[in-house]
């Protein structure tokens, strides 16, 4: 079976630095990458909405040589016709090399990596984990601070329902000396499972307040979340809760001149579009370098299938 990413934990710490280091080297040197994955195919199987994701698995496959075959909406695929993710799973594996899947449903991506015969990376499942995500912010982290580790950072907003928060909490805590400071109303702190699995167990230090205007002057990072309207069970609540926090000038200004704010995107109206001409403002870089980090993970796990030599 071939080996795939479902979840963050599935890439050992050093894999995760060897990824990064790739992805650095991927942006010195686009030109060796060039043609690596001539002739071969990468799948994108989207069942729920996505932009960044999906065409920076496509852009990443493009741009080491590759193809892409694109399912990019379940309505228009045989999954209407109720198809499972399973058999979806084994038909995709007779034309493409790779897959990269979301999932509304929580655990998907394990029914497809289960099926399949080529790799399967979760794109975001529910809000179980959204592991390429992290390998985005974590790149994006290391070349901002020049560091993964001795960081405070904040993670704000919709901390139950974001899945890049669950996922790059867990990477996090591999990394020495992290402080963390959940900052959600009560409704949306961290699940249970995140918080004992995680930070309990891996004795990370751990603030949570509601307080954001508290938290910004103690912060290296600031990771600003959308409260995620589609997994709430009713309207009313959402609409309660969407403005808990918006980012403004005169609130960035209580945080350090350096403090890097990050946001997986999209955006709703959390962070003013006053901000993005900050020079602390990531959020636009971070895109880009979700590209550079998809590029390193499809290179390592098609090299590790034996379908590229590298
Ligand atoms: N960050 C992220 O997953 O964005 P998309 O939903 O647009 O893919």
């Amino acid at each position: 079976m071939s080996r795939s990413v479902i979840d963050i934990i599935d890439l050992t710490k050093e894999e995760i630095d060897q990824l990064i280091e790739t992805a650095e080297d991927i942006i010195a040197d686009p030109e060796k990458y060039a043609h690596i994955c001539a002739g071969k195919k990468l799948a994108t199987m989207f069942f729920e909405p996505s932009t960044r994701t999906r065409m920076s698995f496509e852009a990443a496959m493009y741009e080491l040589g590759g193809y892409v075959l694109s399912m990019t909406d379940a309505a228009t695929s045989s999954a209407a016709k109720g198809e499972s993710v399973s058999d979806t799973a084994k038909v995709i594996s007779c034309y493409a090399d790779i897959i990269a899947m979301r999932h509304p449903k929580e655990g998907a991506a394990y029914v497809a990596a289960a099926a399949a015969s080529i790799p399967v990376i979760n794109a975001g499942d529910g809000g179980h984990c959204h592991p390429t995500q992290t390998l985005a912010d974590l790149l994006t982290i290391k070349r901002e601070k020049g560091r993964l580790g001795n960081l405070t950072v904040g993670l704000c907003g919709d901390l139950k329902f974001g899945r890049t928060v669950h996922s790059l909490i867990q990477a996090l805590s591999r990394y020495e000396d992290i402080k963390l400071v959940l900052i959600s109303p009560d409704e949306l702190k961290l699940p249970e499972y995140v918080y004992s699995d995680v930070i309990v167990k891996n004795k990370m230090k751990c603030t949570q307040t509601s307080d954001l205007l508290w938290a910004l002057p103690k912060l290296d990072v600031l990771y600003m979340t959308r409260v995620q309207k589609e997994r709430f069970f009713n309207e009313e609540d959402y609409v309660r809760l969407k403005d808990s926090y918006i980012l403004t000038p005169e609130k960035l200004a209580l945080a350090k001149p350096d403090t890097s704010v990050l946001h997986p995107l999209p955006r709703v109206n959390e962070i003013s579009v006053a901000i993005d001409d900050d020079p602390r403002a990531c959020y636009f870089k971070q895109v880009k370098y979700g590209k550079y980090m998809r590029m390193a993970l499809i290179l390592k796990l098609l090299t590790e299938d034996g379908t590229i030599i590298y």
